[in-house]
């Protein structure tokens, strides 16, 4: 499954807003509606807005356009996720070294996308280790095939730990405002015959209280030097949960989502979203449309309720900043 393709001199994105009813993909010649479909979700998970403001970033360079301004409309699209400045600015390196050449840059974006795969499948083997026999895994959000350039982080996981026969159950957190959970979870493990079960939100501490849950595993978004991380918000109260029941939590990311420049959550900057997202249920109003709203789209876990952070390199254990420096030699 994949979510993002480069033919030719055309990036098409399958639109995210439209799965698990409609599978539509989307043909992109400019980069600037490309911001637009990151801004708006049709692509979306860190990785992969990552992957395509990199292939956006070729598209100006194909029309010999400002690459200063087509990376700042980018970088302006959404704020949380690290990976869209990280692989930014590798363009931008590269763009330095090459005279701006577009065949070089799509080359670079090309590499971008491929290496994407191999870290999710080296970070499912890693994790998969960690997974128990007879695991029943707690998802939230979507970190699968569709968030990254394939596989996944969280679900790749998953996946890895399912082609060794050690996952029973997963559930998936159905993830509301927005419904990663329920649109883009469920849809992949249904598609790849992964034994599924969708739960609201408020569901998940009366599972883990029953004794039905034996690991949590979620994808991020921003980690700081120490640890904390962003990721998409109800992950903060998934993990007070499941340290409550005693339940291992673990995170699964690439390197290229950890953020050496921040000591610690408080400094991840955290994106406030269209107040409708929450006033209605995919299009339908459901609450009085004046009532004022709160609307984060990540929230920041301290690294004091993580088990262990699972990586392309391997699993991290506390002490985490330690560690964590450690990784980047
Ligand atoms: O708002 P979204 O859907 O982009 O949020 C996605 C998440 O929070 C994912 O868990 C995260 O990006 C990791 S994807 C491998």
């Amino acid at each position: 499954m994949d979510a993002i393709r480069w033919e030719g001199k055309t990036l098409y994105l399958l639109d995210q807003t439209k799965l698990p009813v409609e599978e539509i993909w989307l043909p992109y010649t400019d980069y600037r509606p490309v911001a637009d479909a990151i801004r708006t979700m049709v692509v979306r998970g860190a990785p992969a807005i990552g992957v395509t403001a990199a292939y956006a970033y070729c598209l100006a360079a194909l029309a010999g356009e400002d690459l200063k301004q087509a990376k700042a409309v980018l970088a302006a699209s959404r704020p949380t996720a690290v990976n869209l400045f990280w692989a930014l600015d590798r363009m931008e390196r590269k763009a330095g070294d090459c005279g701006d050449n577009p065949e070089t840059l799509i080359a670079e974006a090309i590499a971008i996308h491929q290496e994407d795969v191999a870290m999710c499948k080296a970070t499912g083997l890693y994790g998969a280790s960690v997974v128990p026999d007879h695991a029943h895994i707690l998802t939230h959000c979507n970190a699968g095939a569709l968030a990254t350039s394939g596989y996944g982080t969280a679900l790749g996981v998953i996946r890895a730990a399912h082609e060794q026969g050690k996952v029973d159950m997963v559930y998936a957190d159905e993830t509301r405002p927005l419904l990663q959970g329920a649109r883009l979870t469920a849809y992949e493990l249904v598609t790849d015959h992964i034994p599924a079960t969708l739960i609201a939100d408020n569901m998940a501490a009366s599972l883990m209280a029953k004794g039905k849950i034996n690991m949590v595993v979620v994808g991020c978004d921003r980690m700081a030097a120490n640890g904390d991380f962003a990721n998409k918000i109800g992950t903060y109260s998934v993990a007070v949960n499941a340290h409550h029941h005693g339940v291992p939590f673990y995170v699964a990311l690439p390197c290229s989502t950890i953020d050496l420049t921040i000591p610690d959550g408080s400094g991840i900057p955290i994106e406030e979203r269209d107040k409708n997202e929450v006033r209605t249920l995919y299009g339908v109003q459901t609450a009085p449309a004046t009532v004022e709203v709160y609307n984060p789209a990540f929230d920041v876990t301290p690294h004091s309720l993580v088990t262990g952070i699972i990586t392309e390199k391997g699993v991290i254990y506390p002490p985490f900043q330690e560690n964590l420096k450690r990784l980047f030699g």
